[in-house]
């Protein structure tokens, strides 16, 4: 059974009264609730995981291993945090980068993504479809149905 991770980074665990204005009221275990059932459908094994601390999300990655794809949310740790980004590098595990808000749109200090070059790719601004979007992505590439490859 492929499996995929779904990291999630920094003040996430305070979604559904953070900022609402700017990421919602949906709650994290509501966004794990909705992607469970996505994975579910598609016969896909998803685990969840989340922290405040950076050193913990390098721990996830290198422990990786055994998962077809990671869907990470890494937060503020997006914009600065070299050993995210060298951990992701250093593993064979492909990573989406995923973000509720737009960050491009954003204060200048978000703009930039010291992830996304070792991303396979990057989903910002969607929302809750942001993840959606990238699990979606994620079922029909491991079907083969991306690309045409099937
Ligand atoms: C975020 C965007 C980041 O800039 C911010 O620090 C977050 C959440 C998002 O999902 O929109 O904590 O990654």
């Amino acid at each position: 059974m492929n499996k995929v991770l779904v990291l999630h980074g920094p003040n996430l665990n305070l979604l559904g009264t953070r900022e609402p204005e700017i990421y919602g009221h949906t709650t994290l275990d509501n966004i794990n609730n909705m992607l469970k059932e996505q994975a579910e459908k598609a016969h896909i094994g998803i685990d969840f995981f989340q922290t405040n601390h950076e050193g913990i999300i390098v721990d996830r990655i290198q422990q990786s291993a055994g998962y077809d794809y990671i869907i990470l949310n890494a937060a503020a740790f997006t914009h600065y945090s070299v050993a995210i980004r060298d951990a992701i590098a250093g593993v064979a595990v492909p990573v989406i980068e995923v973000h509720l808000s737009n960050i491009h749109k954003r204060e200048e200090f978000r703009h930039n993504s010291v992830i996304a070059p070792v991303a396979e790719g990057q989903i910002s601004g969607l929302g809750v479809g942001s993840y959606q979007a990238a699990l979606y992505y994620i079922i029909t590439k491991l079907n083969g149905v991306v690309n045409n490859e099937k």
